[in-house]
């Protein structure tokens, strides 16, 4: 199978065009078609496309990451342009999710789930389809579905809260999947926010694939909003592991990226706006 993945939003821009958004979203073409993985904020989703020359038309399956709306926020605009599409997440992508973060010595909240209600989106012809289990949507395509946390240093983001059944609690992130590629150089995983702390989600991969050749790793990672700890261990086991090459974006942060660069060196490379990997 051949692949090519382009990023389509991200934090920062790295082709001269494009627009930067607090966010994440990768396309995807394939011998077999075209897939998007998460959607970004909402801001740059369809300009970023039509500057990248990806046609969002095309798009055989959206998969998204996680409830959060910096992955969400563009599936009205996707969907505008698509029309029909099969969505896979998790049920609890359209959890309610709130951040508590200490600005100017001031505590503050803020909503930072989906931003759409369910039915809005199938009103513009989303047709949600869910899984909780690691699921092979298409031949060599497969979703990571909860990750079970098994390190005893990934954590959750003690900031991030969830509510449910009108309780509101710290973020369990059972909703937090990754998308795998089954390609002839070894796997492609792609991140969104890897809440469920990349090292699980690897072991994870590594336990349902049977396979732990990794051609690359790209995506978000989180690893710069946990403890330095966490960062060192994460970086320690990834050394060990087979990773050809490994492509942050997004919620890794500048000292992580800058950390996992001294470590990887050619092996590694940042994912901005219009960064591509071709398989
Ligand atoms: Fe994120
Ligand atoms: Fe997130």
């Amino acid at each position: 199978m051949k692949i090519r993945i382009t990023i389509l939003c991200e934090n920062l821009v790295g082709r001269l065009v494009g627009s930067g958004e607090h966010g994440f979203s990768a396309f995807i073409e394939t011998d077999r078609g075209n897939y998007l993985f998460d959607t970004g904020g909402g801001r740059s989703i369809v300009s970023n496309s039509l500057i990248l020359n990806k046609d969002l038309k095309s798009i055989k399956q959206i998969f998204l990451s996680h409830g959060h709306y910096d992955h969400t926020g563009g599936l009205s605009e996707v969907l505008k342009v698509k029309g029909k599409a099969d969505v896979h997440a998790h049920p609890h992508v359209f959890l309610d999710r709130i951040a508590v973060l200490k600005e100017e010595d001031r505590e503050t909240k803020r909503f930072i789930g989906i931003h759409y209600k369910r039915r809005y989106l199938e009103s513009l012809g989303a047709h949600f389809i869910l899984n909780t289990d690691f699921t092979e949507v298409e031949k060599g395509l497969f979703l990571t579905g909860e990750v079970p946390r098994q390190t005893t240093f990934e954590k959750p983001d003690p900031r991030l809260f969830s509510e449910m059944d009108g309780k509101t609690t710290h973020d369990l992130f059972l909703d937090d999947q990754s998308l795998v590629l089954d390609t002839d150089k070894g796997i492609v995983l792609i991140l969104g926010c890897a809440h469920a702390g990349m090292i699980n989600i690897i072991h994870h991969v590594i336990n349902k694939m049977g396979k732990e050749n990794f051609h690359a790793i790209l995506g978000g990672t989180h690893l710069d909003f946990l403890t330095p700890e966490q960062l060192e261990e994460s970086i320690k086991l990834l050394k060990k592991m087979e990773v050809q090459k490994i492509g942050v974006s997004h919620c890794t942060g500048m000292r992580a990226a800058f950390r996992l660069h001294q470590e990887f060196g050619d092996r590694f490379f940042y994912g901005c706006v219009g960064s591509v990997l071709e398989v």
